[in-house]
């Protein structure tokens, strides 16, 4: 079957989906650097599937390495782009490592794609590119803001650089917007592994219970949303893995509409920091210790999506709940626990 290039493959994300284009046949290879992941990955990757995808410890963010993968697998046809540095706050404290690494990665896959005539790409994109919506839900066509941190920043110049070699032919592309990823798989397997304190609110959450964290702060209860707390489109990882499997094959069967082309990836529902609190004590029976603390600076107070057009021209809806979610994300942290 097609070799896809799964770059990142070892993270959070490219993981699930690397799952996701095995169980459809795929030969995925992962290149990953290990800076944020680690090789038993791969191995529970197999445990999940029973197939070993391939994998190159290496950095793409070289060039020299970046063309000696190429070379190796004169046969990839499609690459889906996860490799990236995703620390918010560090990006406003590192601005040059994130724009180094992050545009660096796609400079040199691009390259390597058009010296070897390979045109699909997937790019992990974000719905940080929005800003704070005036409207919601927000679709894609709404006008992109200011990013307010130089991560957010790489998400929108990538998107950019796509367009501009979409227009000339180089690249036929996707860029998947997500809304804020959480959960794991089923298996407990594989899910997020936040290297040191986590900055996004479910492994902050599911660290909390398990005791690893002593408590949670609540970022504000006085937003002017229904209970207060800010709203957020949280999708089933699982869910958002398979938006990659669909978006391969629409670029590999020729069914784009235009050369680059954005789809929201989001449930299309609101839930609040609360609301997820609610939910995770339900799934998992465990008292959550948390306060409510002062806000936290940038954060959007709310925002989800308008799904319409992934639904449709995709062929992709999110299946999973809210409870399905919470009750993941808790299997995940019980059974990394059980492995120590
Ligand atoms: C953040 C990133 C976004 C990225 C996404 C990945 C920013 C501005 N945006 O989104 O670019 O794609 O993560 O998942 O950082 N919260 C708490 N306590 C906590 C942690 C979070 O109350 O300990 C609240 C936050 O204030 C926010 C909500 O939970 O209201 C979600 O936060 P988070 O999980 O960090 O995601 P985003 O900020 O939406």
């Amino acid at each position: 079957m097609a070799k896809i290039l799964v770059t990142g493959g070892a993270g959070y994300i490219g993981s699930h989906t690397t799952v996701e284009l095995i169980s459809k046949g795929y030969t995925v290879l992962i290149a990953d650097n290990l800076s944020n992941s680690s090789a038993d990955v791969v191995d529970s990757i197999e445990k999940i599937t029973g197939v070993r995808p391939l994998f190159e410890q290496i950095d793409l963010s070289d060039k020299t390495q970046a063309t000696q993968l190429f070379d190796r697998h004169p046969d990839i046809v499609a690459v889906i782009n996860f490799a990236a540095y995703k620390a918010v706050g560090e990006s406003v404290s590192e601005p040059l490592k994130y724009y180094n690494n992050n545009l660096s990665i796609v400079f040199n896959v691009l390259s390597n794609m058009e010296r070897l005539g390979i045109k699909n790409f997937v790019q992990s994109s974000s719905c940080t590119v929005y800003g704070e919506p005036d409207t919601l839900p927000i679709s894609e066509q709404s006008p992109l803001k200011p990013a307010v941190s130089p991560y957010g920043n790489t998400k929108k110049i990538v998107e950019e650089i796509l367009a501009d070699c979409a227009k000339q032919d180089k690249v036929h592309a996707i860029a998947l917007r997500y809304f804020n990823p959480i959960g794991a798989h089923p298996s407990g397997l594989i899910g997020e592994l936040p290297r040191g304190v986590p900055n996004n609110l479910m492994p902050f959450i599911t660290q909390t219970a398990i005791g690893i964290r002593q408590q949670l702060s609540v970022f504000g209860n006085d937003y002017d949303t229904p209970d207060g707390t800010c709203i957020r489109d949280f999708i089933h990882v699982v869910d958002l893995a398979k938006s990659h499997v669909v978006a391969v094959e629409r670029l590999l069967n020729g069914k784009g509409k235009a050369a680059f082309e954005v789809f929201n990836i989001g449930t299309g529902n609101g839930f609040s920091v609360m609301e997820v609190i609610k939910s995770f004590e339900k799934m998992s029976g465990v008292k959550l210790n948390y306060r409510i603390a002062g806000r936290r600076e940038g954060d959007i107070v709310k925002i989800w999506a308008d799904t319409t057009l992934s639904n449709k021209e995709l062929g992709w809806k999110a299946q999973q709940t809210l409870d399905d979610m919470t009750r993941d994300a808790w299997n995940w942290e019980l059974k990394l626990k059980e492995r120590k």
